[in-house]
């Protein structure tokens, strides 16, 4: 595998695929996700796609339709994780019978032995929003069990969801700078079970779960750039309410989100 992009969303990209592209570009993390993973590559006519953790997002379906790929989507709909809300009150088989043009999977990625998703199949593997939801101790299965669905020549294209380092004041920031400036120091465990603390250890547990060496800490993701630039796209307030409602959250400063971008190609 080698490294595509490594990058944040930023303000420019997003009102750029805004002014230019031919979707609706919301002014949020998922239009941002979505126009990047849109325009990371160009979609041809019969390739195999897959959305993890697609839920009843229409973007799986605009690839079917709009370029006549083979667009799958492997998702439990929260029946297998015991989550209600992933539900959301709506029923996925009705929304299976809408969009014939799309196949989906009920089940989640991340156990080759209990998936009936085939090794070796897909040209590209994708998702927006959703493996920040993977419990920690499972992420690198998660990113193994990826890569290997992959052909040779496929590609992982991953948008993820990241909370700001500096939602917990100045403190937290100089804890994730000395957790990404000495990551050599923490053992693998503990960087695991903080998987998103920080985008450079998240990318680095990636990495190394798809056999690649882990990233030197780059200048692109580092958290002071993450927190303190303002072309940084942070996720919108309302936004950040259902999150915080969603995850019974009582400390409301740790609202901002920001979007980290993966795109890793296999040899
Ligand atoms: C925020 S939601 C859906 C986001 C969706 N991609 C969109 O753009 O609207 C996250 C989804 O990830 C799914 N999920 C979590 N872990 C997963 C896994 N290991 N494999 C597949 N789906 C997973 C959940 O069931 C949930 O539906």
């Amino acid at each position: 595998m080698f490294v595509r992009e490594i990058s944040l969303a930023d303000t420019r990209r997003l009102f750029t695929y805004k002014k230019e592209l031919p979707i609706d570009v919301a002014l949020n993390i998922k239009g941002f996700d979505y126009a990047w993973i849109l325009k990371s590559r160009t979609w041809h006519s019969g390739e195999k796609v897959l959305d993890v953790g697609g839920a009843y997002s229409s973007f799986p379906n605009y690839l079917s339709k709009a370029f006549g790929c083979e667009t799958w989507v492997a998702d439990d709909f929260g029946t297998k994780a015991d989550d209600e809300y992933w539900t959301r009150e709506k029923s996925p088989q009705e929304h299976f019978k809408k969009h014939p043009e799309t196949k989906y999977v009920l089940e989640r990625v991340g156990n080759p032995d209990e998936s009936s998703l085939p090794l070796g199949y897909f040209d590209v593997v994708y998702s927006a929003s959703a493996l920040e939801h993977v419990p920690a101790e499972l992420t690198p299965a998660v990113w193994k069990h990826m890569k290997d669905l992959v052909k040779p020549g496929g590609e992982l294209i991953h948008a993820i969801d990241m909370l700001m380092p500096s939602n917990g004041g100045l403190p937290k920031m100089v804890s994730a700078w000395l957790f990404d400036s000495f990551p050599w120091l923490a053992p693998t465990k503990f960087k695991v079970a903080h998987h998103l603390a920080t985008p450079a250890n998240y990318t680095r547990i990636a990495e190394k779960a798809i056999g690649m060496k882990p990233s030197v800490p780059m200048k692109a993701i580092n958290i002071w750039r993450m927190s303190l630039d303002p072309e940084i796209v942070v996720e919108p307030m309302d936004y950040g309410w259902n999150r915080i409602r969603k995850d019974n959250m009582t400390d409301y400063r740790h609202h901002r989100f920001g979007s980290l971008l993966l795109h890793f190609k296999k040899e």
